[in-house]
């Protein structure tokens, strides 16, 4: 079961508010709000005062507008060629261009629906992915211009790559090369109105980056960008996700016992066993093999032998038993393992840990985000 606060997630976007500079915040609730469920997310960062949401396809922005229903700003940045965009258009979706193909497109489908295409330029800075690079920016600004009343030029924007290691002197460069593009649109003929760098890295560790508006993703789930910079706990973030289970099975075993699939690993002493039913058929990283940490009735464990498909094995104290609950992560704040905690046990990132879990875990919700203060 992974247990979802929304009135935490509420209350990190207003830990993120309190830690900049009263500058508008997009909530990115893209894969579906990292693993979190898209819907419900959305509606607690609303309530909590996010200004735009942010997802990364198309199709999740209109599946997000169905869900939301009409007047929240949504802003969507991936779509291939032939995307819907008359439908993104007739949904009010702000949509981003990085390419000229993707400007022909927005305006064929402003052309078609009547309605002025919310635009956002995305500009290359250094990320070596989507966006126009800096030498195209003034004649995609000209393009955009050319078009006159099919477009709303909203945003100027860009991403940062390596945000998360704060001296590493890239940012800065980004900063630089997003100020030119800056100029270059003007050049062009389009100043805009809102211009975006940072995403939850930029946004609390490099508050030039700030500019208009600041896209947090992560921090707004309660983990950390990069926990070797800081972790979620210290900077005033509550995880939103606890994922926990019911012991299937508990078991006896004399030392010496393997267990799990290739025996990788083996009592070293008589000891009770538990069994979780939860594997990589979850999202569970069968990397957690031997490694992740858990609490176990109260008492801290972890994974023994190998995660499998629908279950792992974890040894367990003398007091607990089949239906005892067993916590993989949640707030540190509550003495669990954190997600960010998962990720340093298996090799990745917090980011990844949220959003692999499967669709077979059932998610509940508690809270609505509206009432924290
Ligand atoms: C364009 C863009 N903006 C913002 C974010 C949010 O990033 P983070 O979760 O690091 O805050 C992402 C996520 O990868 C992204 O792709």
């Amino acid at each position: 079961m992974a247990d979802i606060d929304l009135d935490a997630a509420a209350r990190n976007l207003r830990q993120v508010r309190s830690a900049i500079d009263g500058q508008k915040i997009l909530a990115v609730v893209k894969a579906d709000a990292y693993g979190h469920g898209r819907a419900q997310c959305a509606r607690a960062f609303l309530a909590a005062g996010a200004d735009f949401l942010g997802v990364a396809q198309l199709g999740e922005a209109l599946a997000l507008r169905e869900e939301i229903g009409p007047g929240p700003r949504i802003l969507a940045w991936i779509y291939a060629p032939g995307a819907p965009l008359v439908d993104a258009v007739r949904a009010g979706i702000d949509v981003s261009v990085g390419s000229f193909w993707a400007i022909d497109e927005l305006a064929a489908a402003a052309k078609i629906t009547a309605i002025a295409a919310r635009i956002h330029l995305k500009v290359d800075t250094a990320m070596t992915r989507g966006g126009f690079n800096l030498e195209n920016v003034e004649e995609a600004a000209r393009r955009i211009r050319g078009a006159g009343e099919l477009f709303d030029p909203v945003g100027l924007w860009s991403h940062l790559a390596r945000a998360d290691e704060p001296d590493c002197g890239v940012t800065e460069q980004q900063i630089e090369r997003f100020e030119q593009a800056r100029t270059a649109a003007a050049r062009g003929g389009v100043v805009f109105e809102i211009h975006h760098l940072a995403a939850s890295a930029g946004a609390l560790w490099h508050p030039a980056t700030r500019y208009d508006m600041v896209r947090p993703g992560i921090v707004l789930y309660g983990l950390s960008p990069e926990p070797e910079v800081a972790r979620a706990h210290d900077m005033g973030l509550r995880a939103v996700m606890t994922l926990s289970a019911q012991l299937t099975v508990d078991r006896q075993v004399p030392a010496g016992t393997g267990i799990s699939y290739g025996h990788t690993a083996h009592t070293d002493r008589a000891m009770r066993l538990g069994v979780v039913p939860l594997g990589y058929g979850d999202g569970i990283d069968r990397k957690a093999s031997n490694s992740a940490p858990l609490v176990v009735a109260g008492e801290r464990t972890r994974i023994l032998g190998r995660v499998c498909m629908d279950q792992f094995v974890v040894p367990i104290p003398e007091h607990a038993q089949a239906g005892s609950t067993v916590y993989l992560f949640g707030d540190a704040a509550a003495g669990l393992p954190t997600a960010d905690d998962w990720a340093a046990a298996t090799g990745t990132i917090g980011y990844e840990v949220v959003t692999r879990l499967g669709a077979r875990v059932p998610r509940r919700y508690h809270g609505t985000g509206e009432r924290c203060e």
